[in-house]
């Protein structure tokens, strides 16, 4: 079936249908109030989530469905150790659509495989946030009236932020978008990102430490928690928590028309303090999010009623690399194939389907 594992999965056209459903349900909601009557969404949330999780409970059931669920590992099969192809064979005999968040990078793509029915990443460890780069886009797209001609500055934990990566690579896609990169040293975007890409797309990027001489260009301040789940050294993360801490001195640096974005939680990044000033629009964020989801279940679920497939991967190699990530669905599913696509035939650069890790195949 057709599922949204990353965003690029989706055309331009599909982004810009998905976001005038998305209005068009929050100005009529009436109209939508029974389309999903019979049908069930599986909500299979291996990691903690509020608003993913439950902004998709309150689409299915705005939409008049049902909804089913586990909101940790701990409670399903997967603590005796059953995999994610079973479970999503599992939950294909029990609900029309499921949303899976996992720690693992390339899990939703793992279950996508194994389903008879549509997946959606709801987020796979440090590696894409599809749905919630949906409610980025219609947060932008309301908030300033456009999705191209912006500098769009992504700040704080660029290398395990797995919205700023979702985020870039669907920005990538609308014409004159800037990238202002503002991180640590040690958590900049990684290079599969920037080189795959920004470069492969001819988008404009500069990389800076400094969120106060970046502010002033910005149309969009995309603010992002450091991951302190996501770092091996505690006191590593302990070094770099407070890297960054938007205030009201360093919002008064901003444009008038600037807006603040943040997929939350946040945890100190941004003072309270800046959330009365009208260009946060984190929590309004938040909101849109429920509308692009509920878009989104109409769309796989329409779709799957027409027996859309997903996009077949074409030439790969399988098992003759190996996928060295240890974050990668590869290092615990079982008997899972190591399945790597060619990015770059001259140089010999593949990536792994499941994370994106890169091999060399030597010649
Ligand atoms: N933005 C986001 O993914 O929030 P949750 O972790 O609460 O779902």
């Amino acid at each position: 079936m057709r599922s949204l594992i990353d965003i690029v999965d989706f055309t331009v056209e599909e982004l810009d249908e998905l976001l005038h459903t998305a209005c068009d349900i929050s100005e009529n909601p009436e109209k939508y109030a029974d389309c999903c009557k019979g049908k069930k969404l599986a909500t299979l949330f291996f990691e903690p989530s509020t608003r993913t999780r439950l902004s998709f409970e309150a689409a299915m059931l705005e939409l008049g469905g049902n909804v089913i669920g586990f909101s940790e590992a701990s409670s399903s099969s997967a603590a005796k150790g059953e995999s994610i192809a079973d479970t999503a064979k599992m939950i294909s005999c029990y609900a029309d659509i499921m949303a899976m968040r996992h720690p693992k990078e390339g899990a939703p793509y793992v279950a996508a495989k194994s389903a008879s029915i549509p997946v959606i990443n709801a987020g796979d460890g440090g590696h894409c946030h599809p749905t919630q780069t949906l409610a980025d886009l219609l947060t932008i797209y309301r908030e300033l009236g456009r999705l191209d001609h912006l500098t769009v500055g992504c700040c704080g934990d660029l290398k395990y932020g797995r919205t700023v990566h979702s985020l870039i690579s669907a920005m990538s896609r609308y014409p004159n978008v800037k990238v202002v990169l503002i991180a640590p040293e040690e958590l900049r975007l990684p290079k599969y990102v920037k080189y795959e890409v920004l470069e492969k797309n001819g988008m404009d990027y500069v990389e800076t430490t400094s969120l106060e001489e970046a502010i002033p260009q910005l149309d969009v301040l995309y603010m992002t928690r450091i991951q302190r789940e996501r770092f091996d050294s505690f006191d590593e993360y302990e070094r770099l928590k407070d890297s960054y801490v938007l205030t009201p001195e360093k919002m008064a640096l901003g444009k008038p028309e600037m807006r603040v974005l943040h997929p939350l939680p946040r945890v100190n990044e941004i003072s309270v303090k800046v959330d009365d000033d009208p260009r946060a629009a984190y929590f309004r964020q938040a909101l849109n999010g429920k509308y692009m989801r509920m878009a989104l279940i109409l769309k796989l679920l329409k779709e799957a009623k027409e027996g859309r497939q997903m996009e077949s991967l074409g030439e790969v190699l399988t098992n003759v690399l190996h996928c060295d990530n240890p974050r990668c669905i590869t290092s615990t599913e079982q008997e899972l194939d190591h399945i790597f696509k060619c990015v770059d035939s001259s140089r010999g650069i593949h990536r792994c389907i499941y994370c994106e890790s890169k091999k060399v195949q030597q010649a």
